[in-house]
């Protein structure tokens, strides 16, 4: 198949390429680079062989995107193109709002008048609030107390209704847990353009001796060592899942979790990361971050059932990836 890949110079966007070329898929990107460079892409071609078509448009821009569309015969859009920093969006609410809904409003526009018929969606675990783990795709969605997180499940609201409307077109939303590592290269990681908050590259930091230490928010949560419990993914198993999504269209809409399934505390990554790549990461406990959760785990058994999908690759496999894309991109 033809993909077109929204966002595909980007963190999850550059592994989704070099998996969908690996699966036998041709790709095109369109990305306006506003958190992420063109070596991503070189990046791909080094791992591939393949140099994906690049359109260097804003997604939001419809005549930009309708252009492309008239170009090229999509089998499918991969549709990762939003901005992503929660705190960010809490004080430019509107940037969000205008840049996360817009692109999804015109790919799915361009999606209908040209015939293309599958649709993936990166949605985030975000959209489950305050819910239980493990966290079912049925469970009701709750508040999640920032735009960013608002975007996600407008996204996902406008994309059901879309599909409602349109019979052939097929919506996968991916709800994502926390994507972390590289590939196994080091040609293509994460790397962005406004300070990271995320833990894996705070804990990067502290390793680097870039920030003195890595502030652990929180010690007493009920959790067995007191820190708060996340579902960690290798970004290159969330990438396999997206070609699993893109393969396995399913009539409508499907909703599906991509995580392990696998809670780890706060200080069991860092513990990992020290002994996968052998480095200190100093820390020191201190208050929880306001809106946090003591627990973040998906329920996996729907990705397995409808995709064939489950996450291979361990912690640590995580954690030595992410350092080494860290080494070979100074
Ligand atoms: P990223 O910032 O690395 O990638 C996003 C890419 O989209 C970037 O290359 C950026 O330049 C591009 N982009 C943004 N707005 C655009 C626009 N209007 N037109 C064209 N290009 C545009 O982020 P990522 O971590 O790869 O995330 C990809 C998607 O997955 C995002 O939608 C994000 O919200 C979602 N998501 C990410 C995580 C995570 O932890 N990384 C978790 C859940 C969901
Ligand atoms: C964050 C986002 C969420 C997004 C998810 C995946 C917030 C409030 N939420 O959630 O919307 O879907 O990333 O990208 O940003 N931690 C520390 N010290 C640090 C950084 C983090 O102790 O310096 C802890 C956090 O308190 C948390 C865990 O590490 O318990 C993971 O944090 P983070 O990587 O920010 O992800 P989430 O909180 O899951």
């Amino acid at each position: 198949m033809n993909i077109l890949v929204a966002g595909g110079a980007g963190f999850i966007g550059s592994h989704t390429c070099v998996a969908l070329i690996e699966a036998g898929h041709s790709v095109v990107v369109a990305d306006n680079l506003c958190n992420s460079s063109v070596k991503a892409l070189e990046g791909v071609e080094q791992i591939t062989g393949m140099k994906p078509t690049f359109y260097q448009i804003d997604v939001t821009d419809e005549s930009a995107v309708e252009a492309m569309f008239s170009d090229n015969r999509f089998d499918g859009v991969i549709h990762f193109a939003g901005h992503k920093a929660v705190g960010e969006s809490v004080f430019e609410p509107l940037k969000y709002y205008q840049n996360n809904v817009l692109s999804t409003v015109v790919l799915a526009k361009a999606c209908l008048s040209h015939g293309v018929n599958r649709f993936v969606f990166s949605s985030s675990a975000t959209v489950y609030g305050a819910n239980r783990s493990p966290l079912t795709e049925d469970m009701p969605l709750l508040p999640t107390e920032n735009p960013y997180g608002e975007t996600k499940v407008m996204s996902e609201r406008i994309l059901i209704d879309t599909a409602k409307a349109a019979p052939t077109l097929s919506v996968a939303l991916l709800r994502y847990f926390n994507p972390v590592g590289a590939h196994e290269s080091g040609l293509i990681g994460e790397s962005s353009r406004i300070e990271p908050t995320n833990l894996m590259p705070r804990v990067i930091l502290a390793a680097l001796g870039k920030i003195q230490k890595l502030m652990i928010f929180g010690e007493d949560y009920p959790t067995s060592d007191g820190t708060a419990i996340r579902d960690y993914i290798h970004v290159m198993d969330l990438a396999e899942g997206h070609v699993a999504a893109i393969n396995h269209p399913t009539p409508g809409v499907s909703i599906t979790n991509l995580g392990t399934g696998k809670g780890t505390s706060v200080l069991e990554l860092i513990h990992a990361f020290e002994k996968a790549n052998g480095v200190a990461v100093p820390y020191e406990l201190t208050e929880r971050r306001p809106g946090d959760l003591a627990e973040c785990y998906a329920d996996t058994q729907k990705a397995k059932k409808e995709f064939g999908f489950s996450a291979k690759r361990s912690i640590m496999e995580m954690c030595k990836d992410a350092w080494n894309f860290e080494q070979k991109s100074k």
